[in-house]
């Protein structure tokens, strides 16, 4: 069952995104309300998905989405190439099995892919334990800045003080940009 599809969004069928909602919903207990029907992103729409299945449908999920943050005063042209990651999650009835670890090294996989500097999410600190412990660095000390989820108030602008990881992916630590992190725009 560890065996992933890595699946370019425009492939996806209504059907696909039914699959995944459901999976969402189940794993996402407080935006629940969001994941119904089709809608399969709350934020980003991602650009790739990473799934495993089985016979009760989607057991893990994973999105990616390159974009450019800002990072400091950066002017455009000093923008940060990321692979955003998220909606990061494995089905309730499997979790603590391995299969989180095995979705990790297929994330890892993907951003190797697409050959971009660096990954980056935003996360819980229940959660944070997971990624550093395949190989994500948090960054103490940095304000994200995005527009919040569909369920929440897309509109406004939310500054997270914590639960900000990057990961090396083409790109050693050391380069990652000092300063707060302006996404301009929903994260995945
Ligand atoms: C986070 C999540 C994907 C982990 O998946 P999982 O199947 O439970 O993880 P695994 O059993 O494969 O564990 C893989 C490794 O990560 C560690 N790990 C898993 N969850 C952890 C956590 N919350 N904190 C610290 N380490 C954790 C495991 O101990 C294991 O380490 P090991 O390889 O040394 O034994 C899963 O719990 C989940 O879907 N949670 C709900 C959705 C969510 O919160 N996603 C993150 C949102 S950004």
């Amino acid at each position: 069952m560890s065996t992933f599809d890595i699946r370019r969004e425009g492939n996806l069928t209504v059907q696909d995104h039914e699959d995944i909602t459901r999976m969402l919903a189940l794993s996402f207990p407080s935006y629940a309300t969001g994941f119904h029907g089709t809608a399969s992103w709350s934020g980003m729409q991602p650009e790739t998905r990473i799934t495993a299945s089985d016979g009760a449908g989607i057991a893990a999920h994973a999105g990616v989405k390159r974009l450019f943050v800002q990072t400091g005063d950066s002017s455009f042209a000093n923008d940060q190439l990321v692979g955003a990651v998220g909606m990061v999650s494995v089905r309730p009835d499997l979790q603590g099995t391995g299969l989180g670890g095995a979705l990790a090294a297929a994330i890892r996989g993907v951003l190797d892919d697409m050959a971009v500097p660096f990954g980056l999410l935003e996360t819980g600190a229940e959660t944070s334990g997971y990624y550093e412990r395949h190989g994500w660095h948090p960054l103490p000390g940095t304000v994200g800045s995005y527009n919040g989820f569909a369920i929440e108030e897309p509109a406004r602008v939310v500054r997270g003080h914590t639960g900000w990881l990057v990961l090396p992916v083409a790109s050693p630590l050391e380069d990652w940009p000092q300063g707060d992190i302006r996404w301009n725009g929903q994260m995945v």
